[in-house]
């Protein structure tokens, strides 16, 4: 099961035109489009009349018009016409869900509607911000979504799967100095790792005066959503001091949404703030990003693949664990509230 009751990117900004598109979000079909005057629109997938899918159908204003019988539904997902027909049936609608266009994506709230007042949609300010450059990309992932999270908390697999990109030497990770604690959205951990050497997407990108480096990454989790911020100073700059704007900086979105319990819908951006004038720069960072995600794809799958055949088998954890435990408990909490919400009993632990 999935916590409802949160916001979920549900696609980039730019995706959504005045050509419908269909996307499953946790386990249900959604429509997508834009209207003419520019409004985003989220609706079931699925005509009232005879359950057409309504990605087949055409905009027509701020409406969408199913390709069969020519119904037309408003945002709201009102049918407010039907062709022939003078009287519209009381009946005649689809569900709406609310979402919200901000930061270049667009945010969908799955749960009671009733409850998004008191959540705030999650920020990413760096897509818009002058200072810096980003590219993106989303992947299906054939895993769970927790696999994923689980991944991004722990970021001592750098030095192992990622060794050619964003790694570097892995006694560097396991010696890094690590704070873990929870925040009122989530977990948030912080690692530094003082004098060291920098890894090769680093160097390939930014020179810096010392050949070693004091480098950090701040990792924050919160339900749909994990941000890293990393960065790198040259040894005695004043980076753990808080001297840190003028310093090679990254900043990376990673939101993930459940498609079903065995797939996830993964957007990312990598942001920079350096040589953010030399299109060539963004992009050969994006290429070692790929290069890096497309290292976790594969181990995530495959690990999700060996699961699968005995999903109940316990496994051990190692003190590494710490932030992606807290998250799954956090996750656990969630379920049990909406579970305790809906009156029934949770299906499944994240645990
Ligand atoms: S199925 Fe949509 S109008 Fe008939
Ligand atoms: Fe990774």
């Amino acid at each position: 099961m999935f916590p409802k009751n949160t916001w979920y990117v549900a696609a980039w900004a730019d995706e959504i035109t005045t050509t419908p598109i269909a996307r499953t979000l946790l386990n249900e079909p959604v429509v997508f489009y834009r209207g003419v005057s520019g409004k985003v629109s989220a609706l079931e997938d699925r005509c009232c009349h005879r359950a057409l899918p309504l990605h087949h159908g055409d905009v027509v204003g701020d409406c969408l018009r199913c390709a069969y019988h020519g119904l037309e539904y408003n945002a709201e997902g009102q049918c407010v016409r039907v062709p022939g027909q003078g009287k519209i049936p009381t009946k005649a609608k689809v569900r709406r869900y609310p979402v919200v266009e901000k930061d270049d994506l667009i945010w969908i709230w799955m749960g009671d509607e009733s409850q998004t007042k008191e959540a705030a949609v999650p920020s990413y300010p760096w897509h818009g911000d002058k200072g810096w450059r980003y590219r993106k990309n989303t992947y299906l992932i054939k895993s769970n979504h927790l696999l994923i999270y689980d991944n991004l908390l722990d970021l001592t697999h750098l030095g192992y799967v990622h060794k050619r990109t964003i790694g570097g030497d892995a006694e560097t990770h396991f010696a890094a100095k690590t704070t873990t604690g929870r925040t009122e959205k989530g977990v948030r951990v912080e690692r530094w790792m003082l004098d060291s050497l920098p890894p090769p997407t680093y160097t390939a990108a930014y020179t810096f005066g010392t050949e070693r480096v004091d480098r950090w990454q701040e990792i924050e989790f919160e339900p749909g959503l994990v941000r890293i911020f990393t960065g790198a100073k040259e040894v005695g700059g004043g980076a753990p001091e808080g001297n840190r704007d003028d310093a090679y900086g990254f900043r990376g979105l990673n939101a993930m949404t459940p498609e079903t319990e065995h797939t996830t819908h993964y957007f990312w951006s990598a942001a920079h703030n350096f040589r953010i004038d030399e299109p060539a720069v963004t992009d050969a960072i994006y290429d070692n990003i790929v290069i890096t995600f497309n290292e976790d794809k594969e181990i995530i799958e495959s690990q999700y693949q060996n699961m699968q055949r005995d999903p109940g088998r316990a496994m051990v954890d190692i003190s590494f664990d710490i932030a992606p435990v807290q998250a799954r408990r956090y996750w656990d909490a969630l379920n049990k509230a909406e579970a305790a919400d809906a009156g029934i009993e949770p299906t499944a632990k994240a645990a």
